[in-house]
């Protein structure tokens, strides 16, 4: 019922145009300018900015009929990155579960590899979920999570000792992924808005105050280099608010 109600509101938009023709076509022009992969990134946060009310706890943020939208994106990206405090913490499967349409390959940032080889996302049969991790992390770890279906790809630090990002994305696009959803946490949300790594945003916003962690941290920009939406769209999903833009990349 919810999938087909929400599924018919968004195919409906005034303008014949719906969210998820936004989010498709910045996609397609995205891939036409050469980012390889496309890259959307995209969260749910509090009116007060924050992804979780704590640090470690899951916590649910947007309304079911939002999370269905979650899902219609997820259908419509390659691929999903997450970071693994994310694993550790809401162990997520990463499935396209409430909308018709493909899983998108998981794949978690991890450079010591903490990993768990019992995370819920090991259990699909439908793809090998990519684990990025440095050039330094235990062989034992990889053999561990190999094992358990993952492929570990090792992949330079960046300057502030986190997985390069941007390296990440090119082993990702030499593996065939020409489109990447990445759904947080906090801190790749920074280093993916730092590096200027997205080519979209799409946050949900609720009208809920969580004084918890702040979705974006420190982004030590300059401040003509903030990053900023261009060609925004929204719309409210109940009382859910869902923004799309455009990001420019570096
Ligand atoms: N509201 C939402 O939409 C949403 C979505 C997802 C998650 N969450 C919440 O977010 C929280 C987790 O967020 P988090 O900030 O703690 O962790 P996170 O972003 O999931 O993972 C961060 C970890 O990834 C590793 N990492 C490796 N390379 C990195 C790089 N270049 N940049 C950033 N991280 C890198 C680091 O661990 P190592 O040093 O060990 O490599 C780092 O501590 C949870 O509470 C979860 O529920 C909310």
């Amino acid at each position: 019922m919810i999938r087909g109600a929400v599924q018919d509101e968004m195919d409906a938009a005034e303008d014949g145009r719906t969210l998820v023709d936004h989010v498709r076509a910045t996609l397609d022009a995205a891939r036409s300018r050469g980012s390889a992969p496309a890259v959307t990134l995209t969260y749910a946060q509090s009116l007060d900015g924050c992804i979780s009310a704590a640090p470690g706890v899951t916590t649910p943020i947007s309304n079911r009929r939002s999370r269905t939208f979650s899902h219609r994106l997820r259908a419509m990206h390659d691929a999903i990155l997450v970071g693994v405090n994310t694993v550790l913490v809401d162990d997520p499967q990463l499935t396209v579960r409430e909308v018709d349409g493909g899983h998108p390959r998981p794949v978690v940032v991890d450079s010591r590899l903490r990993t768990p080889p019992t995370a819920r996302l090991f259990r699909r049969e439908d793809a090998r979920p990519i684990v990025a991790t440095s050039e330094t992390a235990s062989p034992r770890r990889e053999a561990e999570l190999t094992a358990a279906g993952a492929e570990v790809r090792r992949i330079p630090l960046d300057a502030h000792g986190g997985v390069d990002l941007a390296r990440t994305l090119e082993v990702l696009a030499g593996e065939g992924i020409a489109s990447l959803m990445i759904e947080g946490g906090a801190g790749i949300i920074t280093s993916v808005l730092r590096d200027r790594l997205a080519d979209q945003l799409v946050l949900t916003i609720s009208p809920v105050l969580l004084g918890g962690v702040r979705a974006v941290g420190s982004l030590g920009a300059a401040t003509d280099r903030r990053p900023r939406l261009e060609n925004i769209h929204r719309e409210f999903v109940d009382e859910d608010l869902l923004v799309q833009g455009e990001l420019e990349r570096e």
